[in-house]
């Protein structure tokens, strides 16, 4: 197991996350309840990122952009309590990161409810510079943000859009994001915006040449319906689930309680 906490602890800070660039590459992966946190926390994840994917594979909504800060604030502290000595990166759902002020607000709403650092989808320099102006360490998305696509397709496949993708990376960690989220992008461009850039890339859907990876924790263990292409599965839970669950149907059915 690569262990990468700081210490028993200690947690990881922007800064020292940052640092990991060109040393170690950087696991990471969401969670939005306690006992999968403390599971994280205990397997030696550095950094968990409770997403608001938490409305599609917790929260049985037909996307993100049903997400609101309350739900947002409600599984951080969920995440908090069971990872006390973890990095958490808290996702600011759509429209929370509208303006800055708006922005700064949401924030300090996710921070006050147990994040370490807020992400945010898009280019949008003006609110990551006033967040970061204000002591509040971000995390970029570009490449697929699921907030705003139209569809969940590849993004960054023709020269053009591979350049928008590139500069939209750039002006992210220009205005001062000490990582960068690259969803579903093709892995050539990933390997070319992480040379690119001083701050790290945490791939998802990106390749292998990013800094590091993140996957969405039931995509992982298997508690979904469907998977994305790129997420590989380490354990079926959700088949471990309903056996379970029959077992216990069974025995109560055969009164052997
Ligand atoms: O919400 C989320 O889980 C995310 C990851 C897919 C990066 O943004």
């Amino acid at each position: 197991m690569t262990d990468m906490s700081q210490s028993s602890s200690t947690k990881h800070t922007a800064g020292t996350l940052q640092q990991l660039k060109g040393t170690k590459p950087i696991p990471m992966l969401t969670a939005y309840t306690t006992p999968i946190a403390r599971c994280l926390e205990q397997a030696g994840i550095p950094v968990i990122l409770v997403g608001d994917s938490v409305g599609m594979v917790e929260m049985g909504l037909e996307s993100t952009r049903q997400v609101t800060l309350t739900h947002m604030a409600y599984h951080i502290g969920a995440v908090r309590r069971g990872a006390p000595n973890t990095h958490i990166v808290g996702d600011l759902p759509l429209d929370s990161d509208r303006d800055p002020d708006t922005a700064l607000a949401s924030a300090e709403r996710l921070l006050a409810a147990g994040a370490d650092s807020v992400k945010l989808e898009g280019p949008k320099s003006e609110v990551i510079g006033a967040l970061v102006g204000r002591g509040i360490a971000v995390v970029g998305h570009c490449g697929l943000t699921p907030q705003t696509a139209a569809d969940f397709k590849q993004v960054g496949r023709d020269a053009d859009e591979a350049e928008r993708v590139a500069r939209e990376a750039g002006e992210i960690a220009a205005a001062g994001a000490f990582m960068l989220v690259l969803e579903h992008v093709p892995d050539t461009l990933a390997e070319r915006i992480t040379a690119s850039l001083a701050i790290p890339t945490i791939g998802i859907g990106a390749g292998p040449s990013c800094d590091g990876q993140v996957l969405v924790i039931n995509d992982v263990l298997g508690l979904g319906e469907k998977w994305p292409p790129f997420s590989r599965q380490y354990a079926y839970l959700g088949k471990a689930v309903t056996e379970a669950a029959q077992a216990f149907v069974r025995q109560v059915t055969e009164r052997s309680f």
